[in-house]
């Protein structure tokens, strides 16, 4: 079993518009409601790679059918814990030419009651995983040393832990020492303090996070691929160009697909090519945060993995 630990669950409304135009009204060409955030999207991609997972996040009363019916169609065990703000709203409003303009809510602030519930369910869950994901933004009210602490308590109980989080948690997080950071480009970039922009900043950037203990980091690099390294080397995977629908999430499968892999005790650069494949399935569908594994299966072959020289 996997746990994915994606606390702030959102409520994604994706709208469909001509043109957007500030301080304008605009009609809706399309419009739908789903369960997001980055746990969900980690969580569903998982289920569909044909591992067992689960998935503990936030529900608020109005939505936690939505959510639980969502996730149950999908295959993910869903432990949603209640609490009485109400989820953050996370709008995309793609326009007729393709551009996308994202407003993120900020979710409910928690009460200490609320996340105690949250941590208490977690830790239970946990208990029976052999891989464990903390992905996403922790929700308000948590210091954010949180994934750092989660992280320690997980590895103190022999599980392997995966993290992908941005900022100060992705800072605190980095002396726990997980198995797996996976930051994106510019998450890396922020880091470190100078700019990540090819494979072969990519590459010092893993180095640079071995040096501080990761035993197996990754960078994503969106287009270019991916870059990660443990005992075995470094080692680059990439896609051959291919057209591009909404790459939104893609970080989130690749994530997925890594998890799966390293829960089947692949090597990494096997692990590598599933991940990439995920995100890249990811980016040619209309959906965030979804790779399906037939696309999956297609686009393995033309994933190329091979050693980067330190
Ligand atoms: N345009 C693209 N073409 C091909 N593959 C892509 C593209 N964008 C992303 N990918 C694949 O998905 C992986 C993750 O993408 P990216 O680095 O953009 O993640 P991210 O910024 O963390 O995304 P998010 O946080 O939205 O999930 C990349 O390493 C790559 O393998
Ligand atoms: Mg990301």
């Amino acid at each position: 079993m996997i746990t994915v630990a994606g606390f702030n669950t959102a409520i994604d409304r994706y709208i469909r518009l001509d043109a957007l135009q500030p301080g304008e009204i605009h009609r809706a060409r399309a419009e739908q409601v789903y369960p997001g955030g980055k746990g969900v999207h980690v969580a569903q991609t998982i289920a569909a790679l044909g591992e067992r997972v689960q998935l503990i996040g936030l529900v608020d009363a109005p939505h936690r059918n939505l959510i639980s019916r969502r996730m149950s169609e999908r295959g993910v065990l869903f432990h949603g814990v209640e609490v009485a703000g109400e989820l953050r709203h996370c709008m995309a409003l793609q326009e007729a030419g393709g551009r996308m303009t994202e407003i993120l809510g900020q979710g409910p602030l928690l009460s200490p009651l609320e996340r105690d519930a949250l941590l208490h369910a977690f830790r239970r869950a946990a208990e029976d995983s052999e891989l464990v994901i903390l992905s996403g933004s922790l929700p308000r009210g948590f210091a954010a040393t949180l994934y750092a602490d989660l992280a320690a308590h997980v590895q103190a109980h022999g599980m392997r832990c995966l993290v992908d989080a941005s900022g100060e948690a992705m800072r605190q997080t980095l002396l726990a020492r997980p198995l797996m950071l996976k930051p994106n480009r510019d998450e890396i970039s922020e880091l470190l303090g100078y700019a990540v922009t090819d494979l072969d900043a990519a590459t010092q950037a893993v180095l640079a996070l071995r040096a501080q203990g990761i035993a197996m980091p990754v960078v994503t690099m969106g287009e270019l691929g991916a870059v990660a390294a443990d005992d075995s080397g470094v080692w680059c995977a990439r896609i051959d160009a291919m057209q591009v629908v909404n790459t939104v999430g893609s970080g989130d499968c690749f994530l997925a697909g890594m998890a799966v892999a390293l829960a089947r005790h692949m090597p990494l650069e096997h692990a590598l090519r599933l991940g990439v494949a995920c995100g890249a399935a990811n980016a040619q569908a209309e959906e965030t945060g979804f790779a399906e594994r037939a696309a999956v299966d297609a686009l393995l072959p033309n994933v190329s993995v091979y050693r980067m020289h330190a």
